[in-house]
């Protein structure tokens, strides 16, 4: 059975990609500090599966864990998730995350070097693309961030390049996330925010439950066809799979590769509102506000070459998305935290 090492693998995307690899008869091994995550997430994910994940309390920058992971296991390839990810936060504590997301990513690096692992498929995001010259966003649209957190995925996609050209060995895949919502099916995994959502699917659902009053629609003058913002919303578990393509399509001169991960269709806020009422039957409460700033009016993916190289193409629309969070959260009104 092929090994596969995942760095933050209890967290939102990570456990559902843990519970793909099991089902499609890979070992994956967790290293995570729990630092946005918690154990109960493997009870569920075996839940699921049946099968327990190898799991290891660590942080990725702690070169002394990595190095006995390593030594214990032979991995085929890293799936790499592990990082901070509240752009409010990245602006006002910016060392947090280039230590963490940054650092991380060249201790795992070193560490792989060392262990002679060559193959890493890593997390990064559409914010790579800034403000948008137009859409449907290629992979070849050009690149700006407007935030730290944004400067951390954009600089590791850098380092990936410039180690691939430098070593022929390395072999890395960039899957460039669009909006990751929804829920694992059995409405045992989910995604479980710290504190108040910044995003908008939990916040929905949050409202929906009553655990939030109303939800508040930054600006409705965008140039969009209601006036709200417009976004790639892909289901996590279509998300989940794109990994396992991913780490089954490297090639014999593969460098390194970017994708997007999205489903080419783009939703305003409205439009999530109004889904998502019908598949849950609750009202959702909400107040147009002033624009948030950094806000793009419309992001989507062109999905073609993720389709083309890795033979990935999102299967799930709206409608599951919608009955996935719902479900989740209807499930789990305080997400992992029983009450
Ligand atoms: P998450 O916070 O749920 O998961 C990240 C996991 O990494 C958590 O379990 C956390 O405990 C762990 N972690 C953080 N720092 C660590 C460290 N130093 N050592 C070990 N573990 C550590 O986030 P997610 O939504 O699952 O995102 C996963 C990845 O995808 C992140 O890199 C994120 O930037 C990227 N991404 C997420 C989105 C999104 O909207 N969720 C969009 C684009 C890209
Ligand atoms: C945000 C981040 C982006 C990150 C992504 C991860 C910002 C500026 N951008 O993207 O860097 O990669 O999350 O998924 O934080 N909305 C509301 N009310 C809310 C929440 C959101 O109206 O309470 C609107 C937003 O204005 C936007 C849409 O909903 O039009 C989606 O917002 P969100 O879920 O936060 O994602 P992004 O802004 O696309």
């Amino acid at each position: 059975m092929k090994k596969i090492l995942v760095t933050g693998g209890t967290g939102f995307i990570g456990s559902h990609t843990v519970v793909s690899l099991i089902e499609r008869g890979y070992h994956p091994v967790i290293i995570d500090n729990l630092d946005n995550s918690c154990r109960t997430v493997l009870d569920r994910v075996e839940r699921i599966c049946k099968v327990r994940p190898t799991f290891i309390e660590a942080d990725v920058r702690d070169a002394s864990a990595l190095d006995a992971i390593f030594s214990e296991h032979d991995f085929e390839c890293v799936i790499h998730f592990s990082g901070l990810k509240a752009v409010g936060e990245s602006v006002e504590k910016p060392m947090r995350y280039y230590s963490n997301n940054v650092e991380g990513s060249i201790a795992l690096l070193k560490a792989m070097r060392k262990h002679e692992c060559w193959k890493l498929v890593f997390s990064s995001s559409s914010t790579v693309y800034g403000d948008p010259e137009q859409v449907p966003i290629t992979e070849s649209a050009k690149l700006s961030v407007t935030n730290p957190y944004g400067q951390t995925k954009l600089m590791v996609e850098n380092i990936l390049r410039d180690l691939s050209h430098a070593d022929q060995r390395w072999k890395f895949t960039l899957l460039r996330y669009f909006n990751p919502v929804g829920a694992h099916e059995s409405g045992l995994i989910g995604e479980d925010p710290n504190g108040i959502p910044n995003n908008l699917m939990p916040y929905i659902a949050q409202v929906a439950v009553g655990r939030l009053e109303s939800l508040r629609v930054w600006g409705n003058d965008y140039d969009t066809p209601d006036g709200t913002g417009v976004r790639d919303y892909i289901h996590v578990v279509d998300l989940a799979e794109a990994h396992i393509n991913a780490l089954e399509h490297f090639k014999p001169s593969h460098g390194c590769r970017a994708y997007n991960i999205g489903t080419g269709e783009g939703y305003s806020v409205l439009d999530m509102v109004k889904a998502f009422e019908q598949a849950s039957g609750q009202r959702v409460p909400y107040s147009i506000e002033a624009r948030r700033a950094g806000d793009v009016a419309t992001s989507y993916a062109d999905a073609g070459l993720s389709a083309k190289e890795i033979g990935w193409a999102a299967q799930r629309g709206l409608a599951e998305i919608m009955r996935d969070q719902w479900n989740w959260q209807h499930n789990n009104p305080n997400g992992y935290t029983e009450q």
